[in-house]
Formats: C-alpha cells, structure tokens, sequence
C-alpha cells in the first residue's frame, strides 16, 4: 500500500472534521500556542502538512509557515483554505524535499513520522529536518507510545478504540517493528467502511537515537502540547530536539 492510496481524494475530501476530534478546539488551541512559542518569532517548516490542520491557524498567528505533503489531493484541500503566497507547500517526499531559506523551528506532528516504514527513511527524515533548521532550531515530534504492553506472547492484535461506529484494530508484526491500523467505520446497516494504513512503530528511546544521528538532542518530552507530565503510563509524546 502507498502512501499516495491512503492519501487519497476520499480520504482528503473527508480529513477535515471541523471543531471536533483532531480538529477541536481543545486539541489545536493547545498545539498552535505551543508551535507559536517554539518558533520564536522564526519562521516554520511543516512536515507532512496535510490539508493544513496545524499549519494553517498557525499562520493566522502571524508565524510564516511552509509545508511539504506527498499527497496532491491533500495539499488540493489546504488550498481550499489559503493560497500558495500565504502558505507555500512543496510537494514531496518529507525525507528528501529541500524547501528554500532556514527556519526556526520543523514539526511533524499526528504520528506521521510512523508512515514512514523503514528505520532508514526515519532517519533520513531527522536529516531532512536539521538540513532546514538553523544552529540552536528545533524539531518537534508527536507521536504515540507503542502499545507494545497490551500485546501478550502470541497475540497479534490489539483493540485500540470501541466506540460508537467506530473500531480501531491494530494488527503487528513485531519483528519488522510494523503495525497496521485497520479503522472501521459503520452504522445500523450490515456494511462497514474499512481504512487501513501501515506505520512503522518507534519507541522514544530509538526516536532520541535517530535524532542524535540527526546532531539533535533532546531538549524536551512532554506527555501533550500543554506540558504534562510524561510518564511510564503516557500513551503518546511531544518531544522537542535541538539542533546542537
Ligand atoms: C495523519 S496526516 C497528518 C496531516 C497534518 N500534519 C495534520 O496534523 O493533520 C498524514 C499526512 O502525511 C502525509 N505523508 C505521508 N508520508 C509522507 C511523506 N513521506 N512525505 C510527506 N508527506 C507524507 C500524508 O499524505 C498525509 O497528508
């Protein structure tokens, strides 16, 4: 499966959710103050855009942003909401594109690092980041923690979500550190509607190691965009790396 399938026009013309999930309020207010205060007055590079979910009201707030995105039908969405002068998008490979100028501050946000499926490309994609970034710039991750511990010997899958309509099942293959996201979506009819979508998983430990490869260290992890706590419980990371 490429990424350019997953990312498809269905899939863009129905990413936007607007004021709920990933998109509500309590969850983007957060983010963008955050990424507000890490730019620093800089300007921002996002990897991995999408239809702009973060990087557009980041640009309300006055931070010059650029995206990169591999999906034409994604960044079609972005320009929906605003033109190529008020957030200029390349099209490309987050591991490879070279956006033009320096910048203060790169992030990668919604576990997108994980669509990336070998260690290889991760790492490059730390590479891609610091070639952007000026001396003391930072790189922010979001990512979630793997499940790994809710997955007893011999089993293979974990139930992630129940919910109303709605199932996540992750299937794992743990010796090429893969999980397979399989999302069903239904109502009171007999059909569902399955999305699946490949992720390599990583722990924080081999995150902060790539970024060292990377000439980062690791300047800050929190447990979410407010700053908690993070924890042996966390389900999922904002970390922030420094270019040294
Ligand atoms: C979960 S969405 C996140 C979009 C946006 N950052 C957000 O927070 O809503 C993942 C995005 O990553 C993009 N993507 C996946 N692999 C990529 C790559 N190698 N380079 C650039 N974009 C990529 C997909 O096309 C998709 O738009």
């Amino acid at each position: 499966m490429e990424s350019n399938d997953i990312w498809d026009a269905e899939t863009a013309r129905g990413y936007d959710t607007p004021g709920e999930g990933m998109f509500a309020p309590e969850v983007l207010a957060p983010t963008v103050d955050r990424l507000v205060e890490l730019a620093g007055g800089g300007r921002a590079l996002e990897f991995a855009i999408g239809t702009g979910r973060v990087g557009v009201p980041l640009a309300e707030r006055g931070v010059p942003v650029t995206g990169i995105e591999l999906s034409p039908a994604m960044i079609g969405q972005l320009r929906a909401k605003v033109d190529e002068a008020a957030l200029p998008v390349l099209e490309g490979d987050m591991t490879t594109v070279r956006a033009p100028g320096e910048f203060q501050l790169a992030y990668l946000v919604f576990n997108t690092i994980s669509n990336l499926l070998t260690q290889e490309q991760q790492v490059e994609c730390f590479r891609n980041a610091a070639r952007h970034l000026v001396p003391g710039g930072r790189f922010v991750i979001e990512l979630w923690v793997p499940e790994l511990r809710a997955l007893p010997p011999g089993r293979k899958a974990t139930v992630g979500v129940v919910e109303s309509g709605y199932i996540l099942l992750d299937t794992y293959d743990v010796l090429n550190q893969h999980v397979v996201s399989h999302h069903f979506t239904f109502d009171e009819t007999r059909r569902a509607r399955l999305g699946r979508s490949p992720h390599r998983y990583i722990w924080p430990a081999e995150l902060d190691l790539m970024a060292q490869l990377a000439g980062f260290e690791l300047e800050s992890r929190h447990a979410d965009w407010e700053g908690g706590e993070f924890t042996a419980e966390s389900g999922s990371h904002v970390s922030v790396y420094r270019l040294a």
